[in-house]
């Protein structure tokens, strides 16, 4: 028998930005417990082993930040709160509808690129 694959992962962007840069980043000093926050709420609700959360740098959303991605999905939820976060666990992962306030605008986050037009975009 073979270990049991997650219904999810939870990838959280945990990039900061060092003092004085101008580009915004997920993770600032007000905020910067959430992806701890989100791993207690996980193991407190009992699904860390069906949905475990995955630090990752930056995933080009920085002005919406504090962002997270759920897998599979390509769920992008954006300006992330400890509120916003007990309603996705909640929601999302325990009652498997997306919280659809939540999620970045359309505008922000278009249908994926094809492997084949990002090769063409890169010249290859
Ligand atoms: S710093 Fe988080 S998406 Fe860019």
């Amino acid at each position: 028998m073979g270990i049991p694959q997650p219904t999810f992962y939870i990838f959280k962007c945990e990039q900061s930005a060092p003092p004085g840069m101008p580009k915004p980043s997920c993770v600032t000093p007000d905020n910067k417990d959430l992806y701890q926050y989100t791993a207690k709420k996980l193991m407190m609700e009992g699904v860390m082993m069906a949905a475990p959360i995955v630090r990752t740098s930056c995933m080009n959303r920085c002005q919406q930040g504090p962002v997270m991605l759920i897998e599979p999905g390509h769920t992008m939820y954006v300006g992330l709160t400890e509120e916003k976060i007990d309603r996705i666990i909640t929601e999302h992962i325990i009652g498997g509808n997306v919280v659809q306030e939540y999620v970045i605008a359309e505008e922000a986050w278009d249908a994926p690129m094809s492997i084949a037009d990002a090769r063409k975009l890169m010249g290859k």
